[in-house]
C-alpha cells in the first residue's frame, strides 16, 4: 500500500528493513480496505512479521555512534593545545574501572550491532545503484552512503589497531599527544614523518574523515526517516539542509584535529 509520505520503493519491498513498522503509521487507501478480509492475520509485506525492523536498530546504533564521533573529535580537537589534551585524557582515564564498561557499552557493542546489521545489508545488495530504499533520499545518497560504510570499517578496524591498548596500539595515555601523532604520522616507526609510506597512512585518516561525515550525515537524515522522527516532507527537507550545514562544520573540526596530530612536531607535555 502506498502513500504520499512512504519512501518510492516502499510498495516493492521483499526484504525487511523499511521502518515501516515503528510509530509510522501508513493511511489505508480505499482499495486496500475493500481487499480487507477479516478474520485473517494480516502480515507484513516486507516480511518481518511486524516485530522492529533490523534496519530500526542499524539506525539507533548508528546515532549512538554518531553521538561519540562528536564527542570524540571535540575531545581530540583539544590536540591544537597538547597540554589541555593530555587534561581532558587524564580526565577520561581517572574514570578508572568505569572506562572499560563504558567503552563496551556506549562504543564497542553498537559498533558490533551496527556493523554486523550494516554487513548483512552489504551482504544482500552488494554495491548496486538503485537498490530499494527505505527513506527520500537519492539513489546517489544511498550509494555513498554503502561506499562510505565500507572505507569506514577499514579505517576504524586500521585506526583502533593502531591506537588502541586493547589491540596492541601505540596510544598512551601518560603522554597523549606524542603517542596519538606518531602512531597517525609514523606508521613505519624507523621511517621519518614525511616520507611517502607513512604519509600514505596519515592520509588515510582524511579519507576516513570525510567518509565517516559523510556517512553521519546522510545516515541522521536517512535515520530520523526510518525511526519515524521526520514523518512529513517538509520535516525531512528541513532535517537534510540541517545536516548539510552541519557536515562542512563537522569535516571542518575533523581536518582540524587532524593538522593538530599531524603538524604535531613532539610535545614536551607527558612523560
Ligand atoms: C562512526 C562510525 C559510524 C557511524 C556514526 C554510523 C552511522 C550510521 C547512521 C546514522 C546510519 C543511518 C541509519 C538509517 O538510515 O537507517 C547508518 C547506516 C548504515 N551504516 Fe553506519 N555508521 C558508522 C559505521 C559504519 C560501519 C563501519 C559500517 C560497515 C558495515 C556501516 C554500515 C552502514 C550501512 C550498511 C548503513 C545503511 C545504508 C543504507 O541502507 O543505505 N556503518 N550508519
Ligand atoms: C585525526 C583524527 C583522529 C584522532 C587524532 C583520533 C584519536 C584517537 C585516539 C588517541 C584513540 C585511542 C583512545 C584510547 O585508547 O583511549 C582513538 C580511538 C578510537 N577512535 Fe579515533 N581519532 C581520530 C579520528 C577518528 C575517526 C574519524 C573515527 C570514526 C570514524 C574514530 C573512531 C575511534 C574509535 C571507534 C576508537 C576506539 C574507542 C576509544 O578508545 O575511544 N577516530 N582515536
Amino acid at each position: 500500500m502506498c502513500v504520499e509520505t512512504a519512501p518510492k520503493s516502499g510498495c516493492r519491498k521483499s526484504s525487511c528493513g523499511c521502518g515501516g513498522h515503528g510509530r509510522r503509521a501508513a493511511l489505508p487507501d480505499a482499495r486496500a480496505i475493500l481487499d480487507l478480509k477479516f478474520g485473517e492475520e494480516s502480515v507484513p509485506e516486507c516480511g518481518c512479521s511486524g516485530r522492529t525492523c533490523p534496519r530500526h536498530y542499524l539506525a539507533w546504533s548508528g546515532f549512538v555512534l554518531g553521538g561519540f564521533l562528536v564527542l570524540h573529535l571535540a575531545v581530540n580537537l583539544l590536540g591544537l593545545w597538547p597540554a589541555r589534551f593530555q587534561a581532558a585524557v587524564n580526565r577520561i582515564h581517572g574514570l578508572g574501572a568505569a572506562l572499560p564498561i563504558l567503552e563496551i557499552g556506549l562504543i564497542f557493542i553498537p559498533l558490533t550491532i551496527h556493523v554486523a546489521l550494516g554487513l548483512r545489508t552489504l551482504g544482500r545488495e552488494k554495491l548496486k545503484f538503485g537498490v530499494e530504499k527505505h527513506h527520500h533520499g537519492s539513489d546517489l545518497r544511498q550509494w555513498l552512503q554503502r561506499v562510505s560504510a565500507l572505507i569506514l570499517l577499514v579505517f576504524i578496524a586500521f585506526h583502533i589497531g593502531t591506537l588502541h591498548c586493547w589491540f596492541g596500539g601505540r596510544f598512551d595515555p601518560r603522554n597523549a599527544f606524542n603517542s596519538a601523532s606518531q602512531a597517525i604520522w609514523q606508521f613505519w616507526h624507523g621511517l621519518p614523518a614525511g616520507n611517502p609510506g607513512n604519509l600514505l597512512f596519515a592520509e588515510f585518516y582524511l579519507l576516513g574523515m570525510v567518509a565517516a561525515v559523510y556517512h553521519l550525515a546522510n545516515g541522521i537524515a536517512t535515520g530520523a526517516e526510518v525511526l519515524g522522527f521526520t514523518t512529513t516532507p517538509a520535516a525531512q527537507q528541513r532535517l537534510w539542509r540541517i545536516c548539510l550545514v552541519a557536515a562542512p562544520a563537522l569535516l571542518l573540526a575533523g581536518l582540524a584535529v587532524w593538522h593538530a596530530f599531524a603538524n604535531g612536531s613532539p610535545s614536551d607535555i607527558g612523560n
